[in-house]
């Protein structure tokens, strides 16, 4: 079975009386341990499509299925259970919480999912990350002390704290240097082959996106 099989997926906005069509029938299979890149004009719907693959919007037609369940038929805990357990979401806006520290930020998820207090393996797993994304030193700075490039690592190192099957990154190294960018993709790339992790990762760099074992371009609808 393929891990995810998008059918037919169409999502449709409307605003006032236009329609927009962000997505329009994007039909593919996925397999566990692929690394998608998906590519295309600003506003052709790559982030529509990521959000609808992680259960966050429904799209307007067509299905998603992951592992064979149709994730739109998710809801309450099998939909927290599907996002917190299986997901590692990189999101392409900043996505820490402000009042939390980075070491935080990153357990955060943990939280969530066991809906208990984290414990010190917990801990140890989030300084792990943050070590891994360059960031040892900054562990109990707050987002506002941090640059933009930093915030977005402890966003990634966010991404893998649930151990995840399924890492969903929107331009995940959009606003870092060359050289850290070239770390991510390293770690990323690790990730994947390592530990089967499945990467859809959206970028604006087509470089990274050649690097990447299967391509996507989103259609200008
Ligand atoms: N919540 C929403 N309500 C209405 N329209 C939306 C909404 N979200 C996205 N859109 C529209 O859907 C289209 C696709 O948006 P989306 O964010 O998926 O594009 P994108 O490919 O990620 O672009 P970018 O590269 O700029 O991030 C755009 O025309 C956008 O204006
Ligand atoms: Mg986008």
């Amino acid at each position: 079975m393929k891990q995810i099989t998008l059918e037919h997926v169409t999502k449709t906005y409307f605003i006032d009386s236009e329609s927009i069509n962000a997505v329009h029938n994007v039909s593919m299979e996925i397999d566990k341990g692929e690394f998608l890149s998906i590519t295309g004009h600003s506003g052709s719907g790559k982030t529509t499509l990521l959000s609808i693959i992680g259960g966050i919007v429904k799209p307007s037609s067509g299905t998603v299925l992951f592992e064979g369940n149709d994730v739109s038929s998710f809801d309450g805990d099998r939909l927290s259970e599907y996002r917190c357990e299986k997901i590692g979401f990189i999101f392409q806006f900043a996505s820490l919480f402000q009042n939390l520290t980075a070491k935080e930020n990153v357990l955060l998820p943990v939280v969530f999912r066991t809906r208990r207090n984290t414990l010190d393996k917990d801990e140890k797993r989030a300084v792990e990350l943050l070590n891994l994304v360059g960031l040892g030193d900054k562990l109990n700075a707050y987002p506002s002390q941090l640059s933009g490039g930093q915030q977005r690592r402890v966003a990634i190192a966010r991404a893998f704290i649930n151990d995840p099957q399924l890492i969903l990154a929107d331009e995940p190294t959009g606003d870092l240097d060359e050289e850290t960018e070239a770390e991510m993709m390293r770690y990323f790339t690790k990730m994947n082959e390592e530990r089967e992790i499945t990467f859809i990762m959206v970028t604006h760099n087509t470089e990274l996106a050649r690097q990447s074992k299967r391509q996507l371009r989103m259609p200008v609808s």
